[in-house]
């Protein structure tokens, strides 16, 4: 197996019924957003990410193949080379467009990309048809949980990092996790590096309500396939007909939530727990941040980056931040 071939597979034990019924024990019962990912919630987000409502996906695939060329320009002048490190890569669709960019020369700048997300089978197919359409490209896949320290292989340390977090995942976290995510990252791309982020921007909740309760009911279907998961996974018995999805947009906390509603009084079990739900009681599933740019630079600043430039769309839906780290930490 070729050096870069290799699958750097963190330790991550994820104990779905255990991370369950710590949400569901609460006061206000909620679920931890990663247990949406199962193969049906992946297959169901990716029908989201093409639904007319869900304007974030094709709004920041737009805007970056517009900066793309700007972003790059900075590394072109280095002759070390450049990695890009992608966090919750699940395809190249969005780094394609920084890969593809290419310098003075015509080259690309990028000479490795580093894929990190804990979808294991995804970031593998991903590896795969990258290193046949880009066969200079040096494709290192990390199957690894983001949220912590992730060492990056010894043999690009010499490069130059570009980071690259889009999708507007960082909105799915508290201002607290990102910030402490910020922090690590800068850790992990080490001094002088660079970090594109992705960011949905705050707008008038009759835009994002219809992205987070679509029509066709896609995202309503992920919400549910929560319980699907919990009824396969964590020996629970939910009713799939008992609940409803529910998007609500949180003005005070800048956020939609998302939410599955009890739609009468009922006893769930789950891994051997008892669980009562009242009518209309509430499990809370996500939130998904939706910051003014300066909101967002305040939690960037204070995980220690310097915000050196944001772009938009026209209709001013989005947000690319490239974030500069210090030169040494
Ligand atoms: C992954 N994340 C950025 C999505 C979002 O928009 O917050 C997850 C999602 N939930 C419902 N629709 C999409």
């Amino acid at each position: 197996m070729p050096d870069d071939a290799r699958l750097l597979v963190a330790d991550k034990s994820q104990d779905v019924g255990r991370a369950a019924l710590d949400g569901l024990l609460q006061a206000q019962k909620s679920l931890p957003p990663w247990l949406f990912y199962d193969e049906e919630g992946c297959r169901l987000f990716q029908r989201i990410t093409e639904l007319p409502e869900y304007y974030l996906t094709r709004t920041e695939r737009a805007l970056l193949i517009t900066v793309a060329p700007r972003v790059v320009s900075d590394f072109s002048r280095n002759d070390t080379g450049t990695v890009l490190i992608e966090y919750g890569a699940s395809d190249e669709s969005k780094a394609d467009a920084l890969l593809a960019a290419s310098d003075a020369t015509g080259g690309s700048v990028f000479g490795a990309y580093v894929p990190i997300d804990v979808a294991a089978p995804a970031l593998n197919a991903m590896a795969a048809r990258l290193r046949r359409a880009r066969p200079d490209l040096v494709v290192h896949p990390i199957a690894a949980d983001f949220l912590r320290p992730v060492s990056l292989p010894p043999a690009l340390a010499r490069l130059a990092r570009l980071g690259f977090f889009p999708g507007s995942t960082i909105g799915n976290m508290r201002p607290l996790v990102a910030q402490r995510f910020l922090r690590q990252a800068q850790a992990t791309l080490g001094p002088g590096a660079r970090f594109l982020v992705g960011a949905d921007l705050r707008k008038d909740p009759d835009l994002l309500i219809p992205a987070y309760d679509d029509a066709a009911g896609v995202t309503a279907a992920f919400n549910l396939n929560l319980l699907v998961r919990l009824n396969r996974e964590a020996a629970a018995d939910f009713d799939l007909t008992g609940f409803d999805h529910r998007a609500v947009w949180n003005d005070r906390e800048s956020r939609i939530e998302m939410h599955l509603v009890s739609r009468h009084r009922q006893i769930v079990r789950v891994a051997g727990v008892a669980i009562p739900f009242a009518a209309g009681e509430t499990i809370h599933t996500e939130d998904s941040y939706k910051h003014t740019e300066a909101a967002f630079e305040a939690i960037a600043t204070a995980a220690g980056w310097t915000l050196s430039a944001i772009w938009t769309d026209p209709a001013r839906l989005f947000a690319l931040y490239l974030l500069e780290g210090p030169a040494s930490s």
